[in-house]
C-alpha cells in the first residue's frame, strides 16, 4: 500500500544500495521536486551527499533565504551556495530576446555548476547525480533511463565529459501530489512543499524587456504583495501558478497625490491548470485583485498601473516570454 513511510523506506534502502559508499552530488532550483530528491538522498546516505545551489539572482523575494537557511536547518544536508548573481546579470545586459535569456542562463548555469561540481569532486569519489525527474517527465520523454532530461537548465546533461555521473532518481515513480506528501514527511518547509511551480529562468522572463537589478527589484516587490495577498485570502492552492510580469519597457500616465506619474504597468496572471499544457485564467474573486492592485501601486513606487490577464492557453503562454 502507498504510505509515504514505504516509499521512504524502499527508497532510502534502493538508494543505499546504488550509491553504496561513493560521493554524490545534487543540483538545488529552490523547487520542490530537488528539494524532495536531495532529502531522501541525504537520508539514505547522509553527508556523502553534498549539494550545489547557484543562486542566479533571479529567484522571488525570500526563495534564496529558503534554501540556505530553512531547508539546510530541516535537512542539515551540507550546502554549497554559489553567489553568480554579478555574473549572471552581467551576461544578461541589454538582452532582450527571451530565448537568448534562456539560452544564456542556461550556459551560465552549466559553467557555474560545473565549476562547483569539480570542487566537490576534488574533495571526494564523486560517482552520482541526483535528479528530481518525476513520472510524468518520464513518461513525457519515453521512458529511458539513465540520461538527464529535464526541461528547465537545470538540466545538469550539458557537463563536460570528464565530468558525467550516474544518475540518482528517487521520484522517477511519483507524481507531484506525492512528492509533496513526501516532502512534508520528511520535515521540509511547507512554503517549499507547496510552492508553485516555477520556471529555471526565472524573473528574468518575467521582466519585458532588459532584465536588470532595479527592475528585478521591483518586480520582486510586486510579485511578492500578490503572493502574499493571495496567501491572506486562502487562494494558494487554488491556482497552478500567479506570475507577476513587468512590462519594463512600457511606460503609463497616472496621478498620485498632486502629481502625475509615468510608470510601469505590472501584468497579474494568475492561471489555474493541471499540467501546464494547457490552462486557464483563474478567476479570482475581485475583491483579492483589487487588494493586490492597490498595495502595488501604493508600496512600488515605479509601477503605476496594474492590469489582469484573461487569456487562456492557447493561445497565451502562461509565461509571457
Ligand atoms: P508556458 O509559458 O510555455 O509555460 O505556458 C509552461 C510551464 O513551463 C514553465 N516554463 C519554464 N520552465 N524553464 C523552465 O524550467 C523555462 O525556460 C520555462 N519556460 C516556461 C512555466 O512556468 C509553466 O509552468
Amino acid at each position: 500500500t502507498w504510505t509515504p513511510e514505504n516509499i521512504i523506506d524502499e527508497q532510502v534502502a534502493r538508494i543505499r544500495a546504488q550509491v553504496g559508499d561513493k560521493e554524490i552530488i545534487c543540483a538545488l532550483s529552490g523547487g520542490v521536486d530537488s528539494a524532495v530528491a536531495a532529502a531522501l538522498v541525504h537520508k539514505a546516505v547522509g553527508d556523502q551527499l553534498t549539494c550545489v545551489f547557484v543562486d542566479h539572482g533571479l529567484l522571488r523575494a525570500g526563495e534564496a533565504e529558503q534554501v540556505e537557511k530553512d531547508y539546510v536547518a530541516a535537512t542539515g544536508i551540507k550546502l554549497k551556495v554559489v553567489d553568480a548573481a554579478d555574473r549572471f546579470l552581467g551576461a544578461l545586459d541589454g538582452v532582450t530576446d527571451p530565448e537568448d535569456k534562456r539560452k544564456i542562463i542556461g550556459r551560465e548555469f552549466i559553467r557555474v555548476f560545473e565549476a562547483a561540481a569539480r570542487e566537490v569532486a576534488a574533495a571526494g569519489d564523486v560517482e552520482f547525480l541526483v535528479q528530481g525527474t518525476l513520472y510524468p517527465d518520464v513518461v513525457e520523454s519515453g521512458g529511458g533511463t539513465g540520461t538527464a532530461n529535464i526541461k528547465s537548465h537545470h538540466n545538469v546533461g550539458g557537463l563536460p565529459d570528464d565530468l558525467q555521473f550516474s544518475l540518482v532518481e528517487p521520484l522517477r515513480t511519483l507524481f507531484k501530489d506525492e512528492v509533496r506528501t513526501l516532502g512534508l514527511q520528511l520535515g521540509l518547509p511547507e512554503v517549499m512543499v507547496w510552492r508553485h511551480p516555477f520556471p529555471g529562468p526565472g524573473l528574468a522572463i518575467r521582466i519585458i524587456g532588459a532584465v536588470s537589478r532595479d527592475r528585478l527589484e521591483v518586480l520582486r516587490v510586486a510579485d511578492l504583495i500578490a503572493r502574499e495577498e493571495l496567501a491572506a485570502a486562502g487562494l494558494e492552492r487554488g491556482v497552478w501558478q500567479f506570475p507577476v510580469v513587468l512590462l519594463a519597457d512600457v511606460r503609463s500616465v497616472g496621478v498620485q497625490g498632486d502629481g502625475r506619474t509615468y510608470g510601469h504597468p505590472v501584468v497579474l496572471r494568475p492561471v489555474s491548470s493541471e499540467d501546464a499544457m494547457t490552462a486557464d485564467w483563474s478567476r479570482l474573486p475581485y475583491d483579492v485583485v483589487a487588494r493586490i492592485s492597490t498595495r502595488i501601486t501604493n508600496e512600488v513606487p515605479e509601477v503605476n498601473r496594474v492590469v489582469l490577464d484573461v487569456t487562456s492557453k492557447p493561445p497565451g503562454t502562461i509565461e509571457w516570454e
